[in-house]
C-alpha cells in the first residue's frame, strides 16, 4: 500500500493558514508542496482578527435572492467574501474589503420598534434584514446555498469510512469531515470580535482572543469556543511615559489579588453580555472556578462560549499545539481519529469530571509521536533551542519560549503510515507504565511520576502541574483496556480485511463501534462491584467536577 499521508494536503483552516510565498498551483508535485512556507500562529491570528473587524453578521429572511441581497449590501462598500448558514434562521456573514464600510452600514441601520417590548439601543455588528414590503418580497427565486457548520452524522461518517480505500484514507477522510472549515473559522473569529465590541464598552483597549481547539488546529466542527479577555494591551502593565521629573499614572480602584480583579471584570462583562449582547443567551458566571469564566451561548453562531480573562499561558499552549499540528499532516489526522475514538467509547465527555480531556489526549498523541524512531515530532526543549530574540516569552514567571517559525524546523525523516501509527499508539499506551511514569512533551521521554495521580501529564509550561490530575484510576483503566482491545482488533483485521464491496465496518470504522467484549466485561465488572464502590466512584466524579466548576 502507498503511504497516503505523503500525498495528503490538509484542507480547511490550516490550508488557509499556510502561506504560499510563491503561490503554487494545485497540480504541483507533493514534494514541492512540502516547501510551502508556513505562517506563524501570531500572523494567522492577527489576520483573522483584522478580517473579523471588517465583517458583519446579518439575520436574513428565508426566501432571499443572494444577488439582490449582495447588491443591496454593496452600497456600503466592496465585499471581500460572504457566505450563508443556518442557526435559528438564515444568517449571512459579510466580510467587507474596508472597515469603513461597517460604519457606513451601521449609520444606515435603525433600532427596531418592538411594539409591546422595549429595545436596548446597542449598536452592534449583528443586524436583522427585513422586507420593506413583507407581503410582496421580490420576484426572484430564492437561491441561497448554506455552508455547513456541523460535524457529519454518524451514519454518513460510517458510509464514508467503509468506502475508503485504505486505513490511511479513512483517517484522512475523518479529518476532512470533522475539521473546522474556512467559514467556521471566520465565524469563530467574528463571534470573538462581536464579544470584544461589548467588552470594549467598558474596557476600550481590551482584546478578546480565541484559544483552545478553535485555533490550535485540532478543532472539530461543533466544538466549544474558548476565548479570553486580554487586558495587557491597555498599557496596564507598561511603565508610563516619563517626561522630565514627572510620571503620570491612572487613578484606579484596587483589590487584594489578581484573581479578585479577574472575578470583578468578568462579572461586569457577564452582566453586559446578558443585558446588552444580541444573541447571547444562557449567561452563567462561574467565578469561583480555578480559572474563573463566563459561559454563554451565542445563538446566532450556534457556539457554546467560555470567556476567561488573562489566560496568556493557555494561548501559548494553543500556539504550541498549532505548531505540532501544522508540522506534519499526519499529526492532525491521528489526533482527530483518536479524539473521535475516545468520544465514541465515552472516554471523553462534554461534562467536566474524572475522565480524560481532549487536551490530555492530544498531549498523549504528541508524546507518542516524539517517541517514534525516528521521531515524528520534536520535543519542546528542541523548539526552545530554535527560538530567537523575538520568541522570548515569560508569563507569570514561567518560561514559555519556543520558536514561532515553523520553517526553522526540519521535516521529520519518519515515513510511517497512519495505519501503523494508530495501531502503535494503542499498543504503546495499552502497555505504558502509568503507575510509575509521567508523560512529558518538553523532554519527549518518560519520567518518574512526581506525585501519585493515576495519569500524570506534565503541563508543558507550568511544569509543576499535571494536566490530567482530574483522571481517576477507573477512567485510566478504561482507556488502557480499550487501547489494548483496539490494538487487537487492528491486528486481527490485518489478517482478514473484508472486501470494500461488503460494506462491513472495517479499520477505523470498526474501532468507532461500541466494543462488544468491553461492554460485556464492563457489565460483568459492574455486577461484581459492590454498590458502595459504585456510589463512591460516582461521588468522586461529582466532587472533581464540582471543583472544576
Ligand atoms: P475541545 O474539547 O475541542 O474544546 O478541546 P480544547 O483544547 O479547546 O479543550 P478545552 O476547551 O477543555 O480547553 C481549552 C484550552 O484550555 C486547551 O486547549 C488548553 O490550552 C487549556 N486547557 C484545558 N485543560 C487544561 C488543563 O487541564 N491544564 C492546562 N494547563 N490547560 C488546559
Ligand atoms: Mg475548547
Amino acid at each position: 500500500r502507498r503511504p497516503v499521508h505523503r500525498l495528503f494536503r490538509c484542507a480547511g483552516t490550516v490550508a488557509a493558514d499556510l502561506k504560499g510565498e510563491e503561490q503554487l498551483p494545485g497540480s504541483v508535485e507533493p514534494d514541492s508542496q512540502d516547501k510551502i512556507l508556513k505562517k506563524r500562529f501570531s500572523e494567522v491570528q492577527k489576520e483573522r482578527r483584522e478580517q473579523a473587524q471588517r465583517t458583519v453578521l446579518i439575520n436574513c429572511p428565508n426566501k432571499i435572492s443572494e444577488k439582490k441581497f449582495i447588491k443591496y449590501i454593496s452600497q456600503h462598500g466592496p465585499i471581500n467574501s460572504h457566505f450563508f448558514y443556518e442557526s435559528f434562521g438564515l444568517h449571512a456573514v459579510i466580510e467587507f474589503c474596508q472597515k469603513e464600510s461597517v460604519a457606513s452600514l451601521q449609520d444606515a441601520v435603525c433600532t427596531p420598534n418592538l411594539g409591546t417590548e422595549t429595545a436596548i439601543p446597542f449598536r452592534s455588528r449583528f443586524f436583522n434584514l427585513k422586507w420593506t414590503n413583507p407581503l410582496n418580497p421580490g420576484s426572484e427565486q430564492p437561491n441561497v446555498q448554506c455552508s455547513n457548520q456541523l460535524p457529519p452524522a454518524s451514519k454518513k461518517l460510517f458510509q464514508l469510512l467503509c468506502r475508503a480505500e485504505s486505513m490511511d484514507d479513512q483517517l484522512n477522510t475523518l479529518l476532512k469531515e470533522f475539521q473546522i472549515t474556512e467559514e467556521n473559522a471566520k465565524l469563530r473569529h467574528l463571534t470573538c470580535s462581536l464579544i470584544e465590541d461589548i467588552a470594549a464598552a467598558y474596557l476600550p483597549d481590551c482584546t478578546v482572543r480565541p484559544f483552545g481547539s478553535s485555533v490550535n488546529s485540532f478543532g472539530k466542527l461543533g466544538c466549544d469556543l474558548d476565548m479570553f479577555l486580554d487586558l495587557d494591551e491597555t498599557g496596564r502593565l507598561n511603565p508610563g511615559k516619563t517626561s522630565g521629573h514627572f510620571q503620570m499614572e491612572f487613578q484606579v480602584k484596587s483589590v487584594p489579588s489578581e484573581r479578585i480583579a479577574t472575578q470583578k471584570i468578568l462579572s461586569v462583562i457577564g452582566e453586559c453580555l446578558d443585558h446588552f449582547g444580541p444573541g447571547c443567551v444562557g449567561v452563567q458566571k462561574i467565578l469561583n472556578a480555578r480559572c474563573p469564566l463566563v459561559r454563554f451561548s451565542q445563538q446566532a453562531s450556534g457556539f457554546q462560549c467560555d470567556l476567561t480573562s488573562n489566560n496568556r499561558i493557555a494561548l501559548k499552549s494553543s500556539e504550541l499545539l498549532y505548531m505540532y499540528g501544522t508540522l506534519d499532516s499526519r499529526v492532525r489526522a491521528l489526533v482527530f481519529s483518536i479524539r473521535c475514538w475516545a468520544r465514541a467509547h465515552s472516554l471523553t465527555s462534554s461534562i467536566p469530571g474524572a475522565w480524560i480531556t481532549n487536551f490530555s489526549l492530544t498531549m498523549m498523541v504528541i508524546f507518542f509521536l516524539q517517541r517514534r524512531s525516528p521521531p515524528l515530532l520534536p520535543t519542546l526543549d528542541y523548539l526552545k533551542t530554535l527560538a530567537d530574540e523575538g520568541d522570548q516569552c515569560v508569563i507569570e514567571g514561567h518560561n514559555c519560549t519556543f520558536t514561532s517559525d515553523l520553517n526553522r524546523i526540519k521535516p521529520s525523516g519518519n515515513t510511517e503510515t497512519l495505519e501503523l501509527l494508530l495501531m502503535e499508539f494503542f499498543e504503546y499506551f495499552g502497555n505504558f507504565a502509568f503507575n510509575k511514569n509521567s508523560i512529558n512533551i518538553r523532554q519527549g521521554r518518560e519520567q518518574n511520576k512526581p506525585e501519585s495521580s493515576p495519569l500524570h501529564i506534565q503541563n508543558p509550561f507550568e511544569t509543576s502541574l499535571n494536566v490530567s490530575k482530574n483522571v481517576n484510576q477507573s477512567q485510566l483503566q478504561k482507556f488502557v483496556d480499550l487501547a489494548r482491545e483496539s490494538a487487537w482488533i487492528l491486528q486481527q483485521e490485518d489478517k482478514a480485511r473484508p472486501s470494500s464491496a461488503s460494506h462491513q465496518p472495517w479499520g477505523l470504522a470498526a474501532l468507532l463501534l461500541p466494543s462488544v467484549s468491553h461492554s460485556k466485561s464492563l457489565a460483568r465488572k459492574k455486577r461484581k462491584k459492590p454498590a458502595s464502590e459504585r456510589i463512591r466512584n460516582l461521588l468522586d466524579s461529582i466532587k472533581s467536577s464540582g471543583k472544576e466548576q
